[in-house]
């Protein structure tokens, strides 16, 4: 999992497919990358904010009831625990700190859960910069409570009401109003989606689970790498963050999509966003609209690595039903004492299927908390 280099390909997907207008931006945003991801000072600076304002590292916790209930010896990579509740912010922070640099003055993003528009809120609010954040109509009823985050950390929330109303159209909405930004703005992509440098860029910024992972199971684990590396799939990006800090190791990688929005499962080749990847597509190539449970998976497609991994037979991907994600929660609360968000337990999911041989050592990425998703569950269990 390296440089894609000036392409932004990996493999035959990737790439950049944007307008005219964007291909400048675009370009300015890779150089600006590059040349910080060069310079020890922005590391050093994004390092320091991740310490002191996020929590890093976050915890890896063994599930111990659960490893015993199973057979197996699980451990939970507590993103969970990193503040805003979810991985998303170690991403934003690269990005926000790369606007800065830039001379930037705003933020654009979509959002699905919230997650990502709420961590891109509070960078916007931690460096003094604007931020307006695209969201479905259906994710702003189902996720109400980090849509008031948002709106509280000073964020101007834009409803989008085209299509499904959910991510795949916050998303074509936000790069739409980037056009008319660009000079001002910088996009702040939430996964590994979107035209080169994001995927590339967005897998940089979360490799941090990874790397912060496989130091903690080196002391945790006899065999130091666990025999399986699980985290759940929307777009793609704690899933590529930590399997980049096991890529070179004989672990399974393992990408969990919701069972209605598996780009990687049931995608046809085609490009959407700005990139070449696996969407759910009709025979004339229309993107289809996804279903899931967690808004954070709603989304119709898979970032284009992930595809290139698979077609590698480096990870494998599967998929789980709303009914296991549900069930998962509950369990992983009830066994554990943690409240999973439910894209999240998408990766519990599946390890609870019990298909693993017994005696494994699974690493299972736990990449958000479950507040935002209390009303959805309280009308459900
Ligand atoms: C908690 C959580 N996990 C996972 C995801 C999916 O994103 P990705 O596949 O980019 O990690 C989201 C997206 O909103 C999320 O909020």
């Amino acid at each position: 999992m390296g440089d894609p280099g000036p392409l932004g390909r990996f493999g035959e997907h990737g790439g950049r497919y944007v307008p005219e207008s964007l291909v400048g931006a675009c370009r300015e945003v890779e150089e600006a990358f590059r040349e910080a991801w060069a310079d020890p000072a922005f590391r050093g600076q994004l390092a320091g904010l991740l310490a002191t304002h996020v929590g890093r590292p976050t915890p890896l916790t063994p599930a111990l009831r659960l490893s015993a209930e199973l057979g197996s010896t699980l451990l939970l990579k507590r993103e969970d625990l990193a503040h805003t509740g979810s991985h998303k912010i170690n991403n934003v922070l690269g990005q926000a700190l790369l606007a800065k640099r830039m001379g930037k003055t705003r933020l654009v993003a979509e959002t699905g859960a919230g997650q990502h528009g709420v961590a891109t809120a509070t960078a916007a609010a931690l460096f003094g910069l604007g931020a307006t954040v695209f969201m479905g109509e259906r994710d702003i009823e189902r996720q109400a409570l980090n849509v008031f985050r948002m709106r509280m950390l000073g964020a101007e929330v834009v409803p989008v009401r085209t299509g499904s109303r959910t991510l795949k159209d916050a998303t074509s909405e936000a790069m739409r109003h980037w056009v008319g930004v660009v000079d001002e703005a910088m996009y702040c992509m939430g996964s590994v989606l979107g035209p080169s440098p994001y995927p590339w860029m967005v897998r940089e910024f979360q490799r941090v689970i990874g790397d912060e992972a496989r130091r903690q199971c080196a002391t945790e684990l006899r065999a130091a790498v666990p025999d399986y590396v699980v985290a759940c799939v929307g777009g793609g990006s704690n899933a590529a963050g930590t399997f980049a800090g096991f890529v070179d190791t004989p672990a399974r990688l393992i990408g969990v999509e919701a069972a209605g929005g598996a780009g990687a499962a049931d995608g046809t080749s085609g490009v959407l966003h700005g990139t070449r990847s696996m969407f759910l597509q009709d025979e004339n190539g229309q993107v289809t609209e996804a279903h899931s449970i967690a808004a954070g998976l709603d989304y119709p497609g898979i970032g284009p690595e992930h595809v290139h991994l698979r077609d590698l037979g480096r990870a494998r991907y599967v998929t789980v039903s709303d009914a296991e994600v549900i069930e998962a929660v509950m369990r992983l609360a009830r066994t554990e004492g943690i409240v999973a968000a439910l894209e999240s337990a998408h990766a519990v999911a599946w390890v609870l299927r019990g298909e693993l041989p017994a005696g494994s050592t699974v690493l299972i990425t736990l990449s958000g908390r479950g507040d935002k998703d209390i009303s959805t569950l309280r009308e459900l269990v």
